[in-house]
């Protein structure tokens, strides 16, 4: 195991017992009770032991949740959100690990910058804050990031989220270095010549309020090159944030090919579409935008099937004078880590597309495998780290973005009654939220 992860490892909580009274694993059941000790799953069922009790009332137990896609804005934007923030942002949304993306300021492009973010996500150490290394640098699209430093520093996802490395052949390169470090790099696709001055999803609302159009097929075409391109190169490609029905097609096809390519959804391209727009409020500015309500089906429809892999929810913490604006000066972004959960139960659970283990495989098997993460995304047995999370999926509750751990609070959830509320987190055993406050 690389630097980086073994570090990790060694923040393990000291040697305590726990008992998840009354828990039902993925759902599936009978409550049973659950032992926790020394950060493992040490007995599931005839637990006889005394120890500090969480009372689960029947809740699901599932493996903590994987986040391949946060923006944490340290170091550069403190006064939207920090590793602390986003941390505990994270551990309340149930999340045990979550990927810092690269662009910051300075960008995560180099050595320095990434252990710096891993070192302040273990200092923390309310979940493993994995740094994502930029692809090029500066994310400029010009010219590659050292790679290779960055992957000897623990670095396992390369991206330049923000911006698409649009230049084939920086690309093509990145595919190859990846390959050979075994790493992935996570494309924004978007390609950035059908995209200038791009403010909503180019079709019938954009035109009606006179809005520049960001087209579908700005997304499509650079996932079908760049699965032509992991193809040839032989390497692993992840697709950030699909939004379209023509990239879900795409996907399916280069799968069917044999391309090893993989692929997130947001929450907020699960639920929300540009019927938003009229509003003229900037919280529903995000990039890629919301799409159509067509979409929104197809992209559940994927994801229920597996074409889209998992949900990664693009937390995107913005300051008020970034957001509560006009339209076109607005930063695009929105707040996901405390709704996703909820969102998932909402568009994928009650609908009846996915079941209890279909949202442990979306929100943190296949992200942890993706990513490659050894300790996360486990099955719930015995011997297995306790990384893992409590949902109660009767719960109902209100979205207040004020009320949220994360600095800022732009939520296109505000006033939403939502479905299922995380009830507790564990990180290799240690409890970092439980009924919606982190454990002092
Ligand atoms: O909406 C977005 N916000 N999309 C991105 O690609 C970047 C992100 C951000 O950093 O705010
Ligand atoms: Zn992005």
């Amino acid at each position: 195991m690389r630097e980086l992860a073994t570090e990790q490892m060694n923040t393990s909580s000291p040697a305590i017992s726990l008992i998840l009274r009354g828990v039902r694993p993925y759902g599936e059941g009978d409550p049973v009770d659950v032992l926790i000790r020394d950060g493992v799953i040490a007995g599931i069922g005839g637990i006889t032991e005394e120890a500090d009790v969480v009372e689960g009332n029947g809740a699901v137990l599932l493996p903590g949740f994987v986040d391949l896609h946060t923006h944490l804005r340290e170091p550069g934007r403190e006064d939207t959100e920090t590793i602390a923030t986003g941390s505990a942002a994270a551990a309340l949304g149930g999340y045990t690990a979550v990927f810092a993306m690269a662009n910051t300021n300075p960008v995560a492009d180099n050595e320095v910058v990434v252990q710096h973010v891993a070192r302040r996500g273990r200092e923390v150490g309310l979940v493993d804050v994995h740094p994502v290394g930029a692809v090029t640098v500066g994310l400029e699209g010009v010219k590659l990031a050292e790679l290779g430093t960055m992957a000897k520093a623990g670095v396992r996802v390369f991206s330049d989220d923000g911006h698409c490395v649009h230049d084939p052949l920086i690309m093509r390169r990145a595919l190859e270095y990846s390959r050979a470090l075994g790493v992935v790099v996570a494309q924004h696709a978007e390609e950035p010549r059908l995209t200038v001055g791009a403010q909503a999803h180019e079709g019938e609302q954009a035109s009606r309020l006179g809005l520049q159009g960001w087209p579908a097929a700005a997304e499509e075409s650079i996932v079908a090159r760049d699965c032509l391109l992991a193809l040839h190169a032989g390497a692993r490609l992840h697709v950030c944030h699909v939004s379209t029905t023509g990239t879900a097609d795409v996907l399916r096809w280069a799968k069917a090919r044999g391309t090893e390519v993989s692929a997130e959804v947001t929450p907020h391209h699960l639920l929300l579409t540009d019927d938003r727009l009229g509003t003229y409020d900037p919280v529903n500015k995000v990039n890629p935008p919301l799409r159509t309500a067509a979409d929104v089906k197809v992209l559940r429809e994927a994801l229920a099937e597996g074409v889209i892999d998992c949900v990664a929810t693009d937390h995107a913490p913005h300051a008020v004078q970034d957001k509560d604006c006009e339209w076109s000066a607005a930063r695009p972004g929105m707040l996901g880590l405390q709704t996703a959960l909820s969102i998932v139960v909402e568009t994928m659970v009650n609908t009846g597309l996915l079941d209890w283990r279909g949202v442990a495989r979306v929100m943190s098997e296949r992200p942890a495998e993706i990513a490659g993460l050894p300790d996360q995304g486990r099955p719930i047995e015995v011997g297995e780290p306790a990384n893992l999370t409590l949902v109660d999926p009767d719960a109902s509750w209100t979205v207040r973005g004020a009320a949220f751990a994360s600095i800022a609070a732009n939520t296109p959830f505000e006033g939403m009654e939502l479905p299922g509320a995380v009830v507790a987190t564990l990180l290799r055993g240690r409890v970092t939220a439980v009924g919606g406050r982190i454990p002092a």
